[in-house]
Formats: C-alpha cells, sequence, structure tokens
C-alpha cells in the first residue's frame, strides 16, 4: 500500500543530516508551535531584513518526519521573501522531500505552522497586524 512505503531518500537524508540546525540569538520572528497528535514540538528562529528571511534555523523536539520537513522548510524559505515564503504549505514542503507516508503528513503540519508563528511573532514585535490569518488547524490529514 502507497501508505506503508517507508521514507524516501529525501526524508532520510534530511533526518539524519538536518540543515540549519539551531537558534538565531537576535532573530526578528521566533515560533514555538506544538502538535497536539504527538506533542511533539518545533521551534523557528528568523532572520528579516527588507521583508527578505535572510537567514532561518530550527530546533525540533519531534519525530523524523517532524525534523525533515523543518529541515526542509529552512531551505526553502531562506533567501525568499516573506509573501513568498507565506506560499510554502505543508504539502508542497512534503513533496519537495520526494512524499511523506499519508500517517505522518501530520508532521508536516509543525513545519508550516511553526513557519507562520515566527512571521507573525515578526510582525507583533514590529508593532504591525500579520498580512495573513491564521489557518484552520487541521492536525489528523
Ligand atoms: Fe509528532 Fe511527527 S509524530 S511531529
Amino acid at each position: 500500500m502507497a501508505d506503508q512505503k517507508p521514507y524516501s531518500e529525501k526524508v532520510m537524508d534530511h533526518f539524519t543530516n538536518p540543515r540549519n540546525v539551531g537558534e538565531i540569538s537576535d532573530a526578528s520572528g521566533i515560533g514555538t508551535v506544538g502538535n497536539p497528535v504527538c506533542g511533539d514540538v518545533m521551534k523557528m528562529y528568523l532572520k528579516i531584513e527588507n521583508e527578505t528571511i535572510t537567514d532561518v534555523k530550527f530546533k525540533t523536539f519531534g519525530c523524523g518526519a517532524a525534523v525533515a520537513t523543518s529541515s526542509m522548510v529552512t531551505e526553502m524559505v531562506k533567501g525568499k521573501t516573506i509573501t513568498e515564503a507565506l506560499k510554502i504549505t505543508n504539502k508542497a514542503v512534503a513533496e519537495a522531500l520526494g512524499g511523506l507516508p499519508a500517517v505522518k503528513m501530520h508532521c508536516s503540519v509543525l513545519a508550516e505552522e511553526a513557519l507562520h508563528s515566527a512571521l507573525k511573532d515578526y510582525y507583533t514585535k514590529q508593532g504591525k497586524t500579520p498580512p495573513f490569518e491564521d489557518k484552520p488547524h487541521n492536525h489528523c490529514h
């Protein structure tokens, strides 16, 4: 069954060798999110200059799929404008990883939410209202 397939090579690569792990001490925005499905936690740090994400780091206390999707999302948003970064969905991250087993899709939601949460923090710190809505939480699919 397709749902039973093992992790793709890219997932294994990002899990065993995650990119951009760590913290940014003078981050422009920090987002922490927890996954209600499993209790795993992800923290994302963004450095933003001129509306562009110039640096990004993350820490994930979670499963392999969560580590791999966070790693991939940091690679996808680095150098992008906030507007471009907001277009990246958890599905796009999973696709960039060569797919995730269906039971692990909820893990990729964590990466997208951590990014949104960090961007929200950035706007709040600037005294601005974030120019995007929180998505309805749907962790199960
Ligand atoms: Fe918790 Fe994957 S099992 S994020």
